[in-house]
């Protein structure tokens, strides 16, 4: 849907940890630490749910599970292996993995019931609808002004060029 090319995954990563941490110090009350950590690790199920052989592909697993079940079963086994994590900080950070689509119709068990859960689902949407907005804008026919329809947006994208 998004940063659909080599390299896209890490560049949205980066990017929604940049952004995070700066509205760690933004917002009051954040946990600044569990935001960047759930930044960095939100889309890490993705490295198990897609394949790319020439193009994407979606793997078994991932159109079984899905990258938000897959990341947080992740890191779930990588706390325990930890040993002594903190089990509420545990809890808080897969929360944050299962939550980050934000709504239940956008494939997400729970929707976002902490600080940093809600801004990191905000600012990881964000991110996303950038980069797709730049992309149509790349894809743009030469001379066009409006993009195709786009099933994302669910509307045309203007360039902000006038006649
Ligand atoms: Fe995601
Ligand atoms: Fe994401």
């Amino acid at each position: 849907m998004h940063h659909d090319y080599i390299g896209g995954l890490l560049e949205h990563t980066v990017s929604v940890a940049e952004i995070c941490r700066f509205l760690s110090a933004h917002y009051e009350g954040v946990d600044g630490d569990l935001l960047v950590a759930g930044a960095l690790l939100h889309d890490i199920g993705k490295v198990e749910e897609l394949a790319y052989e020439g193009t994407f592909d979606y793997t078994d697993e991932g159109r079984l599970l899905g990258h938000l079940y897959m990341g947080a079963e992740w890191i779930s086994s990588e706390c325990d292996g930890l040993g002594g994590f903190p089990p509420g900080k545990k809890i808080l950070l897969k929360h944050m993995i299962l939550s980050h689509h934000g709504e239940l119709e956008y494939g997400s068990p729970k929707r976002p019931k902490t600080l940093e859960a809600i801004i990191l689902h905000f600012v990881e949407n964000m991110d996303a609808k950038a980069n797709a907005f730049t992309e149509a804008m790349a894809d743009l026919r030469e001379g066009a002004r409006w993009t195709e329809y786009s099933r994302m947006f669910e509307r045309y994208l203007f360039s902000g060029k006038f006649e």
